[in-house]
């Protein structure tokens, strides 16, 4: 395994790899590994010749006033789980090297990005946009690897890959979970024990919203989402930013429910921690 810092060796790494005609697999990241980004690895590894992890903790995604310096990291740990993970290449590319002082490009997806977590975090999604088209730029990837557990950051990410014509092919992992069931994130370091069991209640209160939908045939988005809400606001763990029923490929908000095309979506906040989850109907 190599790890790359300069964005200008992993540029010319990749536009080598491809002149090879070698397959080129990315699983974008911001560090402090766990499983669901590890799965992710296995996903592209199947297809591509070279894998490429990247991480960047991306500044122009954090909103002022969130936890950009409170960020969990880890770059000696990373490393150990990608080489027992077998990435060829780590890309870890420095803050200035990623954007320079007088930096002043943005990509900005306007239409998925808006509502849901674009509502509570309004310049968050462009920095998503804006640094996958700079990574994918710099990687030359034929694949990347994202998470479905960012239902809403998988869709925009394949409607800016599809406006902008990036030769790219998305793969998307399932979500994987903790032994109980709360959805892996490397924001769960800064809950304790506790609060780990309490954060339990996003997906328990979806599951009790698919069960209406699942056993008693209710399409009623409104009865659906009132059943997770309460249960949400019942528990008095969380704070809760939203919960909705979207179709699941354009993240619009469904007007009837319909198994097989709608996801429950939830953002809650516990103490500062900002927890999202989903689970399709
Ligand atoms: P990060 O939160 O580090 O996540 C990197 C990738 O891992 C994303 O595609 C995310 O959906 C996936 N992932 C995270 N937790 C997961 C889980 N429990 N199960 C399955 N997949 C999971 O998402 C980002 O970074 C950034 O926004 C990024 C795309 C790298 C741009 O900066």
């Amino acid at each position: 395994m190599q790890v790359v810092s300069s964005i200008d060796e992993m540029q010319s790494l990749a536009k080598e790899f491809r002149k090879q005609g070698k397959t080129i697999g990315l699983v974008p990241t911001m560090g402090f590994l766990h499983e669901g980004h590890l799965s992710l690895v296995d996903l592209v590894k199947d297809r591509s010749d070279i894998v490429i992890l990247s991480i960047f903790v991306n500044p122009t995604q954090f909103g002022i006033g969130e936890d950009l310096e409170k960020y969990p990291r880890d770059l000696t740990r990373d490393l150990e789980l990608c080489n027992e993970r077998q990435v060829d290449f780590v890309f870890a590319p420095d803050e200035s090297r990623m954007y320079a002082a007088d930096y002043s490009t943005f990509v900005s997806e306007e239409k998925v990005g808006a509502g849901l977590c674009g509502l509570a975090r309004p310049t968050h999604f462009r920095g998503v946009t804006t640094v996958c088209a700079k990574l994918f730029n710099l990687c030359m990837p034929d694949f990347v690897a994202l998470g479905q557990k960012d239902a809403q950051q998988v869709i925009l990410l394949k409607k800016m890959i599809s406006d902008l014509n990036f030769p790219i092919e998305v793969l998307v992992g399932p979500i994987v979970r903790e032994p109980g069931g709360l959805a892996m994130s490397s924001r769960n370091e800064h809950l304790q024990t506790k609060q780990r069991e309490g954060a339990l209640i996003l997906l328990q209160s979806m599951q009790a919203g698919k069960k209406l939908v699942d056993e008693k045939e209710i399409t009623n988005v409104g009865r659906v989402k009132s059943e997770v809400m309460s249960i949400l606001t019942e528990s008095s763990v969380v704070r809760v930013n939203y919960v909705e029923i979207v179709d699941r490929k354009t993240m619009e908000v469904e007007r009837e429910i319909e198994p097989g095309r709608s996801l429950i979506v939830v953002a809650a906040w516990l103490n500062e921690v900002r927890l999202i989850d989903n689970l399709p109907l």
